[in-house]
Order: C-alpha cells, then structure tokens, then sequence
C-alpha cells in the first residue's frame, strides 16, 4: 500500500494497540469518582482511527460526539487559522468531556478549542492525544493524557493524513519528502 510514499514506520500497529489500552486504563482510573457516562469529543477527520479504538478499549460507557475543525489545509506546515466544519450535536454543560485528538503539533488548534469548549461550561475538559510533537509546540496547551511524544517529521497513518490520503493506514509512519515536493 502506498509503495514508496512511507519513508520509515514510525509506530507500528501493536505499539499503538498497547498505548491505546493503557490510556483507556489510565483515564478509567482517573474517572473513578466521576458518576455518568464521560463524554468524548473526537477530532475529525484526523482523530477518528483513535477515537473508536480508544472508546472501544474504555471499561466504561462513554458518549461519542464529534466535532471537525481544520488548520492545514493540504499544507504540511500549521496555518494558526482554525475553522469549525463541523460543531458538537449537543450542549457538552455540567458533562465530564474528554478531547480526543490525533496529534499536537503547533498546539493551535487545541488552544482553540479548549478555549471554545471552555466556555460551554463543562463539568471538566481534558485532552487525550495520541501523538504530540514537542518541538513543533507554539502554544503551550495543558494535555493530560499523551500517548507518544515524537520527532518533528511529518507522519502520516492512523488518521492522519497529507493531503487527504494515508489516513487509511494502519501504522504511523514518516512521509517521504519526495512526497510533498513533488507538487500534488
Ligand atoms: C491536524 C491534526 C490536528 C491538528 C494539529 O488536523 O489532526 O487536529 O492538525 O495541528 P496543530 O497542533 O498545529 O494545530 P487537520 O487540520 O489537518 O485536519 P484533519 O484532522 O481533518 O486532517
Ligand atoms: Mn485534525
Ligand atoms: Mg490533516
């Protein structure tokens, strides 16, 4: 699939598999105390490989809400702008949300929405992401649940796309430059 395009994986399935679960049972335990369902609020389109893996892994009942948002365009590189595609079907007030995001990478657009479901009044807001990029950071945002930190390389799988495709993979894996200087 996609001979040639995947310069190195990055994280393989079974790494992801493994993180997934320990997340899931890190942030069961943290909810112990807290009453209800927990609300997820999965990032489209990158976060949805992570968002039915990780609500499926969960021991406990969790609603699934999503919103769509986007900063890239097909760029490589963060804009800062942030657009809502899509918004929340229903009020998120006195509920326990859970963002569920696939990468950090400047931190604009999680600032954002932070800030955006913030002020619906939540019980509590936490984020979930499975990937961040340290040293790609231009806003620091308070994320509670990581699942790897990585280099700052462009990577593809797992949700997350260049230009559209290679969400459909099942691993995380770097994109050849060749890739994107090619002109698409
Ligand atoms: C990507 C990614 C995150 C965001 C991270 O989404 O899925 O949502 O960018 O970048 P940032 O930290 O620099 O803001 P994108 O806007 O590409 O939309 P997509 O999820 O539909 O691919
Ligand atoms: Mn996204
Ligand atoms: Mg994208």
């Amino acid at each position: 699939m996609y001979d040639g395009d995947i310069a190195s994986v990055l994280i393989t399935e079974q790494q992801i598999n493994d993180k997934v679960t320990e997340l899931a049972k890190q942030i069961d335990d943290d909810y112990r105390d807290v009453h209800g369902d927990l609300l997820l609020v999965g990032v489209l389109k990158g976060a949805v490989m992570f968002m039915t893996d990780f609500a499926r892994a969960l021991p406990r009942p969790a609603q699934l809400e999503f919103m769509a948002v986007s900063s890239y365009g097909s760029s490589t590189s963060s804009s800062g702008v942030v657009r809502i595609l899509k918004d929340l079907d229903r009020d998120i007030a006195d509920r326990h949300v859970v963002i569920v995001e696939d990468i950090i990478d400047s931190g604009l657009t999680l600032s954002w929405l932070l800030k955006n479901l913030e002020s619906r009044n939540p019980a509590s807001l936490e984020v979930c992401t499975l990937l961040r990029k340290p040293d790609a950071v231009q806003v620091d945002v308070p994320v509670r649940y990581v699942g790897f930190d990585i280099p700052n390389e462009f990577v593809v799988g797992y949700g997350l796309d260049y230009a559209e495709r290679y969400r459909d993979l099942p691993y995380i894996g770097t994109l050849d430059p060749k890739v994107y200087t090619s002109g698409i």
